[in-house]
């Protein structure tokens, strides 16, 4: 939540108390030139044991609540008919709307079992936007991927509140081109990822979904920040300002057949699901889901987050849940933006990111600029950023780099995870950075994966840029930070 303070400066609070905490350290910067040098580069690789503040991702590593807690402990460890898969249905059920619900045990395992039922050799998936393990899964069952985003969506400097919206004129030209029957679902994904955190209108999921179902094509929304989504709606859309969280979200499902999650970022579990109200969707996943996941009722979640899944679905309807990263992503955002910082604007709802290609105008995307940012900013503050750009893009059939649309180094913040603190250091170093960036040279490939090469990819720099760098910084702050 934001507050006002009396000299009119507005910070975000914290709407929650910390019971429990998790010791920090900051390795030295000696010690960070071994351990970048030890992961090949790649961000991935470091062990946390090495990390100060963890901004790699928001999956996975937030904060759960008391009740999340609690509930984990009266979870059914039942292999079959486990109560805690009822609780979870009941909150699907209200939240999202959907009468089926099948867990999955992440993300990307819904993400396959869809592709598995729906995309065929030959089929079109139009999206705002793909992601990693989405467009790897629909292209390994042949598929194609196209991305139909609205006209300036790819500007990192932008005051358009919803570049997550689907261009419709392009989606119609898709309909007409392939036909609605190659067309396996229009996908629409919250908060959109990989440019920058982006939200969606409802205006323009709406207007997507009857275009959608006139031609009777199925709608699917990927979920997995669709708290922070709403929460931008709220603030951004006309007509929604006195709408609930809650209520949002169940307009936003209104539109969709299907809906999958990654429950590791708004629902702060470890976990994923499929939802949906048609009968014949749910059957024709559901004939899977033992095969690749487990049994209906934990479907490879451990029953544990199952129980808290339900919670943490509730939770995320809670004004304050669902503001609590993106309040402090705003005001990470703006101060890297007075810093005159080349973050991503508007500030998005899973992290604060840093056009590469702006910070280091120098390195060619041939010479990864956004995996070379992140080791940079990983080396000279402890904190962790993840490669959003080329590296993150597997190489074509020839084996030539793709280039990506944009290169961004990502600063996740974790809900309830880091405080005002820790993002002013954070700032602090990257202004550091920017006035010694041109030490910082490219990247290449050392060990390279044919997919998902983002992953495990080592990488070594093109010159001694790392330890030169290192020496800069410990010639400004010493040996101790
Ligand atoms: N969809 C979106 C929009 C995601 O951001 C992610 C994961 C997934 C699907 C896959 O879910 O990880 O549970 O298998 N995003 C993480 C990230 C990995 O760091 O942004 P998963």
């Amino acid at each position: 939540m934001q507050v006002k303070l009396s000299n009119g400066k507005i910070i975000p609070i914290e709407m929650h108390k910390i019971k429990i905490v998790q010791k920090a350290r900051l390795a030295p910067i000696g010690e960070r030139l071994t351990a970048i040098e030890g992961a090949g580069y790649n961000t991935f690789l470091l062990r946390t044991r090495d990390v100060f503040l963890d901004m790699l991702t928001d999956s996975g590593t937030n904060a759960m609540s008391d009740n999340q807690l609690a509930a984990m402990m009266v979870a059914d460890d039942a292999y079959a008919g486990g109560e805690s898969y009822y609780k979870l249905l009941d909150s699907v059920r209200e939240v999202l709307g959907f009468e089926f619900c099948l867990p999955t045990h992440q993300g990307r395992a819904a993400e396959h079992l869809l592709a598995k039922v729906f995309v065929k050799p030959g089929d079109q998936i139009p999206m705002n936007y793909h992601f990693t393990t989405t467009k790897a899964h629909f292209e390994l069952c042949g598929g194609t991927v196209h991305e139909i985003f609205c006209d300036g969506a790819l500007e990192t400097t932008s005051t358009n509140q919803f570049k997550g919206n689907i261009d419709l004129n392009k989606l119609k030209a898709l309909i007409e081109k392939y036909g609605p029957k190659k067309i396996s679902f229009v996908r629409m994904e919250c908060t959109t990822n990989l440019i920058g955190g982006q939200p969606f209108a409802m205006g323009n999921l709406r207007e997507v979904s009857a275009m959608a179902r006139k031609n009777g094509i199925p709608v699917v929304i990927d979920t997995s920040l669709v708290s922070e989504n709403a929460y931008f709606i709220k603030r951004r859309e006309k007509g929604y300002e006195n709408k609930s969280i809650g209520e949002i979200i169940k307009e936003m499902m209104s539109y969709a057949d299907l809906t999958y999650m990654s429950g590791r970022k708004s629902t702060c579990v470890r976990g994923g699901l499929i939802a949906t109200n048609d009968k014949t969707f749910f059957n024709r996943v559901r004939e899977w889901l033992p095969v690749y996941e487990g049994f209906l009722t934990y479907g490879g979640m451990s029953s544990k987050e199952v129980e808290a899944m339900a919670v943490g679905m509730r939770e995320m309807c809670e004004y304050e849940v669902a503001s609590s990263s993106a309040d402090l992503i705003q005001y990470f955002v703006d101060q890297m933006v007075e810093a005159g910082l080349p973050a991503v604007t508007p500030a998005g709802g899973l992290a604060g990111h840093l056009d590469a290609m702006k910070f280091l105008p120098h390195i060619p995307q041939s010479q990864y600029p956004a995996g070379c940012l992140a080791a940079a900013v990983y080396l000279v503050s402890g904190a962790r950023p993840m490669e959003r750009g080329t590296v993150s893009m597997d190489r074509d059939k020839n084996g030539n780099d793709v280039f990506s649309d944009i290169e961004l180094a990502r600063l996740a913040v974790p809900r309830r995870v880091y405080t005002m603190a820790h993002m002013e250091y954070v700032v602090d170093r990257l202004k550091w950075l920017m006035a010694h960036r041109d030490l910082v040279a490219g990247l290449k490939f050392v060990e390279e994966p044919p997919v998902l090469r983002f992953f495990f990819g080592r990488l070594a720099p093109l010159g001694d840029w790392g330890s030169k760098l290192a020496a800069a910084f410990k010639a400004d702050f010493g040996d101790a930070c």
